[in-house]
């Protein structure tokens, strides 16, 4: 079975707001516990637990990145929240496919997070500070 690595907080990922960054670790946390799960070979119900959780603390962390991203003049957002919808859509297909949870199943939603997040961070969020021109 392949393995995978967690992901260490980097200050890269910093986009220097507050809450944005206080969400941004939870999230990378709950990634985390994914990786540990399928590392270890663990449940399948806890799985589902976890990616719950995620997707739950996402929702809200998305709507609060498009309620900031009212308040900057000249933003393009239309490509940011695409790429929000992009990440909802790819979980809501993978929970729907779930319910006889296999390995590689769970491999395949780690993949897909690990390049959700690096490059939606980057990219993206990074806009929602103005300061970071
Ligand atoms: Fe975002
Ligand atoms: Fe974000």
């Amino acid at each position: 079975m392949e393995r995978r690595q967690i992901l260490q907080w980097d200050p890269i990922f910093n986009v220097n707001i507050k809450n944005v960054d206080r969400d941004h670790q939870k999230l990378l946390c709950t990634y985390n516990q994914l990786v540990e799960v399928y590392n270890e070979k663990g449940s399948f119900s806890k799985f589902s637990e976890l990616l719950s959780e995620l997707t739950d603390y996402s929702l809200n962390h998305f709507k609060m990145e498009e309620e900031l991203a009212k308040d900057i003049p000249n933003l393009n957002f239309k490509e940011h929240k695409i790429d929000h919808q992009r990440f909802i859509y790819e979980v809501a297909v993978f929970n729907s496919e779930f319910e006889r949870g296999n390995y590689h199943q769970m491999l395949k939603i780690i993949d897909f997070l690990y390049e959700w997040w690096s490059t939606h961070v980057m990219l993206f969020d990074q806009q929602l500070n103005i300061n970071n021109k």
